[in-house]
C-alpha cells in the first residue's frame, strides 16, 4: 500500500462509522427484498458486462451481495469465482442457499480495507454504496480501486438522488441512504481512480408501494 493510499485509509478511520440499524433492517427484510424489486434488467445487463469482459475463472467480489440474486448467481453461473460480502447475517443465509458455488463472508465493507480478502479481477457493487453516508463513499471507492488488480473492472449502481444519509421507509423498516446526481457521481468515481467504460440509467417502479420509484444509474468502470 502506498503512502497516499494509507492517508486515504487514515481518513476513512476518522469517519466514525455509524451502522446502527442497517444490518437489522436487512435481516428483517430477507427475501422480501427480491419480491419488491422483481425486474432487474439493468442490473443483469451490468452483471453481463462484468461477466463477459473478464476471462472465465476470474475472482469477483459481490459487495453488499444481499440474497445473492441475481448477481452472485449470474457471475457464478458464468464460471467466475465469486466472493459475496454483506453486513446482514440473514441476507447471507439466503445467499448461501441461492448460490452454493460462491463463497460468502459476513463483514462490513469498510473492514475490507485491511486487504483480508486479497486482490480481485472484478467487483460488483449494486446498490451497496448507497447505504453509506456521502463522506464515506469516496473512501469506499478508493478502497475498491486498491482491491482491484490494475485494469480490473467495477460494475457500480446507485440511485440518482441528491441526498446524504437520508432516512427512508423501506419494506416496514427504516434505512439510511445517500446518492448523487449523475454528473457528480461521474466526478466522484473518476476522482477515485476509475475510467468510465459505459453507463446506463433507467426509471424503476418497485413492486412494493412503500418503496419509492427511483432512477437507477449503472456505471461500468475500469481501474485506471
Ligand atoms: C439495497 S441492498 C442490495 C443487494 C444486492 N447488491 C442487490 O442489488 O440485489 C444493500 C445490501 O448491502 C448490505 N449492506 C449495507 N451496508 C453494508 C455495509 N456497510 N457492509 C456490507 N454490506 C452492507 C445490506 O445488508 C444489503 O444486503
Amino acid at each position: 500500500m502506498s503512502g497516499d493510499d494509507q492517508r486515504d485509509y487514515d481518513g476513512y478511520a476518522r469517519l466514525g462509522l455509524d451502522r446502527s440499524g442497517q444490518a437489522e433492517a436487512f435481516d428483517s427484510i430477507g427475501d422480501r427484498y427480491d419480491e419488491a424489486f422483481p425486474h432487474k434488467e439493468g442490473q443483469l445487463d451490468a452483471g453481463s458486462w462484468l461477466a463477459d469482459a473478464l476471462p472465465p475463472g476470474s475472482r469477483i467480489l459481490d459487495l453488499g451481495c444481499g440474497t445473492g440474486l441475481p448477481t452472485a448467481l449470474q457471475l457464478s453461473d458464468a464460471g467466475h469465482q465469486v466472493v459475496g460480502v454483506d453486513i446482514s447475517p440473514g441476507m447471507l443465509d439466503l445467499a448461501r442457499g441461492n448460490v452454493p458455488k460462491a463463497e460468502f463472508r459476513l463483514a462490513d465493507l469498510a473492514d475490507l480495507r485491511d486487504g483480508r480478502l486479497g486482490v480481485f479481477d472484478g467487483v460488483a457493487a449494486f446498490f451497496a454504496l448507497l447505504m453509506l453516508p456521502r463522506a464515506e463513499i469516496p473512501h469506499a471507492l478508493r478502497m475498491l480501486h486498491d482491491l482491484l488488480r490494475p485494469g480490473g473492472l467495477l460494475a457500480l449502481s446507485m440511485v440518482e438522488a441528491d441526498v446524504d444519509d437520508f432516512a427512508i421507509p423501506f419494506l416496514g423498516n427504516t434505512i439510511r441512504v445517500s446518492g448523487y446526481l449523475r454528473e457528480e457521481l461521474r466526478q466522484v468515481v473518476c476522482e477515485a481512480g476509475f475510467e468510465i467504460a459505459g453507463e446506463n440509467s433507467l426509471a424503476y417502479a418497485p413492486a412494493s408501494t412503500d418503496v419509492p420509484p427511483e432512477i437507477q444509474l449503472f456505471l461500468n468502470l475500469r481501474r485506471a
